[in-house]
């Protein structure tokens, strides 16, 4: 609802344009009014642009604040599972004890994957990023549902999203298992969702007795939980766009998961490591520094299009990775370099001027070489874990009317030419 209205002039025209306050966060200018002024608003990044009205996650980019549903990103992370906290994005609250053993039973019955789409892998080289698999494979889904894809049924999209949060750690594990020439391993329904995936990602037919330890199952359910979902982000906001045309969720997600896999975004936590690996050692930060500051590199996992503050994801991350190396007796040099880069951060104004502090992507990285899980799979996880998050958002999106997402442009291009027959072009 319409508070007050902003006033705009241009070419002597005065427009009244709607301020709409939300519950949290800053009001918005409703600026449809535009349609008739002859002009476009432009705003490149979309840096001050709400495309949409969502009640899923509200983020406090000045005071670090972070939650789902209402509830801060912390309390979730150490108290729920990341089933219960896909089961709040998804239907607007955590669930009750009957409604928990109904979605996680839901759940377990789709772990499993059509047996014609192992055959999808064998397409792929042996040494493919998993991410250009997860891209393929997850789009390729549709073909496997053609009796619920009707995106006007509301059960469809239901089962729709039951499956893809089911599936997404089986199809992680076996674009894993492919790249290692290893044989996929089944799901083991009687595990929880974070026991299931470490499972089907270590076990083998020669070990099919493998569990991880209580501290590891705990830490992977718990970076799914930090994964989850993040407002508007790039992936997210191409979730909502890919599916304002009426596209099935599995195309949708796959776009979600290909826009994931850059460095900028969900790739972040793959560049982290590369990055510390390239430092090699503490005494090796100042001289790196300075090329961050020359912008010859970026200081990946830091900085953030919100949080002008630290990151609350970033926080539960690090204790995290704190309990899983004391946990595996494990003292990663890695860990101590990661340690020198944020406190210089911290301290050095051209971060501090930039509001640079750590994000999500930087320590979660440290964890997951921790738990054995190779570098070239962060994203895969990240993928994972926002699954929830995205179609949490395409539900909503399909919860009310929409109109196909179509953004004008500022063209600066050549302004009318005649053609000119190619023997006569200079
Ligand atoms: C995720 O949107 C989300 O919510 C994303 C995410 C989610 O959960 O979905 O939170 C997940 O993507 C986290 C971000 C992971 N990416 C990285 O860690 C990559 C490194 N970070 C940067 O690429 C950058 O910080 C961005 C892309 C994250 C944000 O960029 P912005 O908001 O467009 O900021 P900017 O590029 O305008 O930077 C402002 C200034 C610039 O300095 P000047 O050139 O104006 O002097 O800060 C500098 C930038 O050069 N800067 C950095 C930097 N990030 C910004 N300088 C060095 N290292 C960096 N990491």
């Amino acid at each position: 609802m319409a508070d007050t209205n902003a006033k705009l002039t241009v070419n002597g025209e005065e427009y009244e344009l709607p301020i709409i306050k939300g519950t949290l966060g800053r009001p918005v200018i409703d600026i449809a009014a535009l349609q008739d002024s002859g002009f476009w608003s432009y705003d490149p990044g979309f840096k001050v642009t709400a495309p949409v009205e969502s009640k899923i996650t509200y983020i406090d980019g000045g005071k670090g604040e972070l939650l789902h549903r209402g509830y801060p990103i912390d309390q979730l992370a150490n108290n729920a599972e990341y089933l219960e906290v896909a089961y709040a994005l998804i239907h607007g609250d955590l669930p009750n004890a009957e409604q928990k053993a109904d979605f996680f039973e839901k759940i377990r019955k789709h772990t499993g994957v059509h047996d014609q789409l192992r055959k999808f892998f064998e397409g792929f080289r042996r040494d493919a990023h998993p991410m250009a698999i997860m891209v393929g494979v997850v789009g390729a889904l549709s073909a496997f549902y053609h009796e619920d894809l009707d995106v006007s049924n509301e059960d469809h999209r239901e089962i729709t999203a039951i499956r893809l949060i089911a599936k997404m750690p089986t199809l992680a594990a076996m674009s894993y298992k492919y790249s290692q020439g290893e044989p996929f391993m089944y799901p083991r329904n009687d595990f929880n969702y974070a026991e299931n995936f470490l499972y089907m990602m270590f076990a083998t037919p020669a070990d099919i007795d493998y569990k991880t330890n209580d501290v590891i199952t705990r830490a992977m359910d718990k970076i799914f939980t930090l994964h989850a979902d993040h407002e508007q982000n790039a992936s997210t906001s191409t979730v909502r766009l890919a599916g304002s045309t009426g596209a099935n969720p599995y195309a949708c997600i796959a776009a979600g998961i290909a826009a994931l896999w850059g460095p900028s975004h969900g790739g972040a936590n793959e560049a982290v490591l590369e990055m510390l690996d390239e430092i090699g050692s503490v005494e090796n930060v100042p001289a790196f520094m300075e090329k961050v500051k020359s912008r010859e590199v970026k200081l990946m996992g830091f900085g953030h299009r919100v949080y002008k503050n630290f990151d609350p994801r970033a926080q539960v991350m690090k204790e995290t990775c704190d309990e899983v190396l004391a946990a595996l007796g494990i003292n990663d040099p890695k860990l101590e370099l990661a340690m020198a880069l944020e406190k210089i951060a911290l301290e050095d104004p051209f971060f501090v001027e930039r509001n640079l502090y750590p994000n999500v992507d930087f320590y979660s990285g440290i964890i997951l070489k921790a738990i054995g899980i190779p570098t070239s799979m962060f994203t895969v996880i990240f993928a994972l874990a926002r699954t929830s998050g995205w179609i949490s958002h395409w539900l909503e999106m399909h919860s009310a009317p929409f109109k196909i997402g179509r953004p004008r442009q500022l063209y600066t291009g050549e302004t009318h030419r005649d053609f000119v027959k190619v023997e006569n072009r200079k």
